[in-house]
C-alpha cells in the first residue's frame, strides 16, 4: 500500500461545503497521482470550481481534509499553498489588463515562486515560449484574444513553479483547433513533471488530454477511472442525460 501512497501527490478526504442551505459538496474523495492529468467533469453548478477553491484555500470546507505530499494542508493560507506548489488558473481569465504579457507572467514568479525580478523575467520568457506567447511579450493583456488570454492564464499559473496545476475550463469558448492546442500544452506541462487537475466540459479534452476522469455530481465523486470508460459509463449518462438503469 505504501508504494501506492508514494505515488499520490494530493488527496481529498470527505470534503464538504455548504452555503446556507445549498449543500454544494457533501462528501468528495479522490486522489491525484504524481505526473497524472486528472480530468474533472460534472454539470453546471456541480461544485467543480468550488472544489478548486477549497484546494487552493480560497474557500474553507465545512468538513474534510486535504493531504498534499502526505501532509495535512487544510489550514494553510492561499499564499502558503501557492509557495508549496499548488498553482491554478481561473475559469474567467483575469490578467492585469494594463500590464504587458511579460509583466503578467513575472507577477506569478515574483509573488508565487518568490523569484527576484531578474529571475522572474528569465523564467517568464521561457514560459512564454512554452505557451506560445513569445512574440506577444510586450503587448498589454487587454489586447489579447481569448486563446491568448487562456494561454496567459496557464502561463501565470506555471510561473508560480507548481508541482500541481489546477486548470478551470481553460478550453472553454475556444475553436476545435484551439482546443487541440490546449490539449498539447497540457501534455507538455505534464511532461515537465507537473501533476494536473483539469476541469472541462469539452469531451475531447477529457478523452485525449487526461489519464483518468472524475465525475462530480450531487455533491459527491460518482465515478473515477480511465477516460473512455468513464465517458461511456451509465453514471455519466444518468447525470447528463437523466437516463436511469431501468
Ligand atoms: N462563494 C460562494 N457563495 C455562495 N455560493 C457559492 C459560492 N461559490 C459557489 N457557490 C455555489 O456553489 C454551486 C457550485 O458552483 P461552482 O461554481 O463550483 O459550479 P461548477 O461545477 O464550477 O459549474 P460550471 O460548470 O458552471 O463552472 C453553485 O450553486 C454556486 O452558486
Ligand atoms: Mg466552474
Amino acid at each position: 500500500m505504501s508504494e501506492i501512497n508514494d505515488n499520490v501527490i494530493l488527496e481529498a478526504k470527505n470534503l464538504g461545503i455548504s452555503f446556507g442551505n445549498n449543500h454544494v459538496l457533501k462528501c468528495v474523495n479522490f486522489e491525484l497521482y504524481k505526473n497524472e492529468v486528472l480530468g474533472v467533469i460534472g454539470p453546471n453548478g456541480a461544485g467543480k470550481t468550488v472544489m478548486l477553491n477549497i484546494l487552493t484555500g480560497i474557500l474553507k470546507p465545512t468538513k474534510g481534509v486535504i493531504l498534499y505530499e502526505g501532509k495535512d494542508i487544510s489550514h494553510h493560507s492561499v499564499p502558503r499553498r501557492c509557495h508549496e506548489g499548488i498553482g491554478r488558473t481561473f475559469q474567467v481569465p483575469r490578467p492585469f489588463e494594463k500590464m504587458t504579457v511579460l509583466e503578467n507572467i513575472m507577477v506569478g514568479g515574483v509573488f508565487g515562486a518568490k523569484l527576484t525580478e531578474k529571475q522572474a523575467k528569465e523564467k517568464a520568457v521561457e514560459i512564454a515560449e512554452t505557451i506560445g506567447l513569445q512574440d506577444k511579450l510586450p503587448l498589454f493583456a487587454s489586447k489579447l484574444g481569448l486563446l491568448d488570454r487562456k494561454r496567459l492564464e496557464i502561463g501565470r499559473g506555471l510561473a508560480t513553479n507548481p508541482k500541481i496545476l489546477l486548470l478551470d475550463e481553460v478550453g472553454g469558448g475556444l475553436t476545435e483547433t484551439e482546443v487541440g492546442y490546449v490539449i498539447d500544452l497540457v501534455k507538455h506541462i505534464k511532461e515537465r513533471g507537473v501533476s494536473v487537475i483539469w476541469i472541462e466540459h469539452i469531451i475531447r479534452t477529457m478523452l485525449e488530454g487526461t489519464d483518468r476522469v472524475l465525475l462530480l455530481a450531487e455533491g459527491e465523486n460518482v465515478i473515477c477511472g480511465k477516460p473512455l470508460e468513464v465517458m461511456q459509463s451509465k453514471e455519466v449518462s444518468a447525470v447528463y442525460m437523466g437516463g436511469d438503469e431501468e
